[in-house]
């Protein structure tokens, strides 16, 4: 039994019907760029939301999360925020929006466990609203369309449902995504949704956000991901990522075109004087940002991780004199890590302003390369610091 169940049952004092899991990511190279229609390389990594429920009929919803202490109760057809819970805002906002699109559920227990860190820029938040839509699928079979429901998918005899297809992953991505900008009051792009749900063992997620198109590239086993987390909390409904956002938008505008994936280094040098100071260093991230995605891309067909890792090193040095949206904190990791000879490329991930390094080590050297940035990081500021190894692994289910 795994811990969402065994919490599930301490906590209701039954087995529970179902239960789901969804990855976090890491956003490999691709920062900011998923709002701006641009290119990202993600993967879904083996660190997860795990939630098990049981359905009720008296639209009652009660909700436990093993990170928080008590019990959230709220009703399927008054669904509102609380203050003293804003958790469960990530639940509440899918379901919401579920509700709107007309999905029926008539209440239900769940227990929520994590192995992701919060705040740490692996998309916690993300896993619980992916994995919110699919417990309520796998309780309350319904099938959705860009353009709305769909006759509900039959189970089989064994009481299962058929996996969840290509179209109807990018329809539930896109509820995630409205949940979170207009529910919790982050304006978030698709990156996170779309890798935990795309995500593939053993292979990075490339994903396109002009179209939504998303491939996949297998993962050498030569070069091993490993996660440094600053522990410098960051929130994205704190304002500072949506004032890059809207810096984005506004030279978007200046420019005269829907979005900066059309803009070409070249035009936004000739452009550069009608763009405010802000609005053209973010426009020049993200532009730049773009190419170094194709770049890594190709880099990965090529199994050339060293210049994968220079475009980590690149990037990151973008987000800190560009984009801005770096830290100290994150700034000594990536000077740590660079002063090893088992990384190959280290830069932020995720959001900004605190969170996590994601750096790309030569399998061999994994272990030496942990013992130097715990040491290294403890030295320069007296905080502990417990870098994690993460694989690519299968998309939420
Ligand atoms: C956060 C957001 C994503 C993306 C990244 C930055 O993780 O949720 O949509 O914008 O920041 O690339």
């Amino acid at each position: 039994m795994n811990l969402a169940s065994k919490f599930f049952q301490d906590s209701f004092q039954r087995v529970p019907a179902r239960c789901v899991l969804a990855p976090g990511r890491i956003e490999l190279l691709g920062n900011h760029t998923d709002y701006n229609e641009g290119l990202v390389i993600a993967l879904a990594v083996d660190r997860h939301i795990l939630m098990a429920g049981a359905p009720r009929n008296d639209g009652k919803i009660e909700l436990v999360s093993a990170a928080f202490a008590g019990r959230e109760i709220f009703y399927a057809d008054k669904i509102e925020k609380n203050p003293a819970a804003p958790w469960a805002d990530y639940v509440k906002g899918v379901l919401l929006h579920l509700r709107l699109r007309g999905v029926h559920f008539t209440g239900f227990n769940a227990a929520i466990h994590g192995t992701l860190p919060p705040g740490a820029g692996m998309s916690s938040s993300a896993a619980l609203e992916v994995a919110t839509a699919l417990l309520v699928r796998k309780l309350f079979p319904y099938a959705l369309s860009e353009t709305g429901l769909l006759a509900a998918p039959r189970r089989d005899a064994r009481g299962e449902l058929p996996d969840v297809g290509k179209a109807e992953k990018l329809a539930l991505a896109r509820i995630c995504l409205t949940a979170e900008r207009s529910f919790v009051g982050a304006n978030v792009g698709m990156l996170d949704y779309l890798s935990s749900f795309f995500g593939k063992a053993g292979h990075v997620v490339q994903i396109d956000c002009q179209h939504f198109t998303v491939t996949h590239e297998p993962l050498s086993a030569k070069a091993s991901f490993v996660v440094c987390n600053s522990g410098v909390r960051h929130d994205l409904t704190d304002g500072a990522y949506n004032t890059l956002r809207n810096h984005c938008e506004s030279a978007a505008g200046t420019l005269g075109v829907p979005s900066l994936r059309s803009v070409t280094p070249q035009m936004l040098e000739l452009r550069k004087s009608q763009l405010g100071v802000r609005d053209y260093e973010c426009a020049r991230h993200v532009i730049e940002e773009n190419k170094r995605v194709i770049a890594g891309e190709r880099a990965l067909r090529a199994d050339d991780m060293e210049q994968l890792g220079q475009l980590l090193y690149e990037s990151h040095a973008s987000s800190q004199f560009n984009l801005k949206n770096s830290c100290p904190e994150l700034d000594l990791l990536v000077d740590l890590a660079r002063a090893r000879p088992e990384c190959m490329g280290a830069r932020l991930t995720g959001g900004g302003f605190g969170g996590a390094t994601i750096n790309l080590v030569r399998s061999e050297g994994v272990k030496l390369f942990i013992d130097a940035m715990k040491r290294g990081y403890n030295a320069a500021t007296g905080q502990t610091m417990e870098p994690m190894v993460c694989r690519a692994v299968d998309g939420a289910r």
